[in-house]
């Protein structure tokens, strides 16, 4: 019978997750769980527009043509409201993710797409982008800023490098149909 990764890789898995990203899980906890919460500090609404701002910048005309094309099974409304649903719940607010999509399954879920480190690349760039341009206004703006970029910069890797984790009984989608591009 297969078994899933032993607690032997995943160690090993988050030491390299670590190494790629500069940020220890430890260091992700505490930007994703020192109170108040992000979802909280940020606020939905500006966690929303975040997610709004990412997705224009995502299907832009000057976007690498190899990264948008990850996306064209996906609308930027649906992928936004997809996106924030997730960070809002991930970031301690209400579980809406969760009510509207199920489990989180991040590896899952992107396991039908080829994302390797120059999609990750773009990823980040755009959303440091999304985060400055939203991110604003207040006295801590840069301390939530900041925090952000952790958790994005943390997972991105985790998503990455975690691709070889995937059972592939838990692929969510065809990875068939989305392979190729970045
Ligand atoms: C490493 C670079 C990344 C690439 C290239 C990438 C690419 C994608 C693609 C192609 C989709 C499918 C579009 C859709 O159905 O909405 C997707 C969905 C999603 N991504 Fe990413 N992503 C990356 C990183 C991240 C990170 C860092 C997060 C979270 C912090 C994230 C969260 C999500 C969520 C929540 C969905 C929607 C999943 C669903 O509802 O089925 N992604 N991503």
């Amino acid at each position: 019978m297969a078994t899933g990764p032993s607690y032997i890789q995943y160690t090993a898995f988050y030491a390299e997750v670590e190494a790629a990203s500069g940020i220890s899980r430890a260091a992700r906890d505490v930007a994703v769980g020192t109170p108040p919460s992000l979802a909280t500090a940020v606020g939905v609404p500006t966690l929303r527009a975040l997610s709004t701002a990412f997705y224009t910048r995502v299907f832009a005309a000057d976007t690498p043509p190899a990264f948008r094309g990850l996306f064209a099974n996906v609308t930027a409304t649906e992928a936004a409201a997809r996106q924030s649903d997730y960070l809002i719940e991930a970031l301690g607010g209400p579980p809406v993710f969760t009510a509207s999509r199920g489990a989180a399954a991040l590896l899952g879920r992107h396991a039908p797409y080829a994302v390797g480190e120059a999609g990750a690349a773009v990823w980040l760039r755009l959303m440091a982008d999304a985060v400055a341009e939203v991110v604003v206004g207040g006295e801590d703006a840069a301390a939530l800023a900041s925090r952000l970029m952790v958790f994005f910069r943390w997972t991105a890797w985790y998503i990455v490098l975690g691709r070889g984790l995937v059972n592939p009984c838990r692929v969510v989608g065809y990875r068939a149909k989305h392979d190729g591009g970045a």
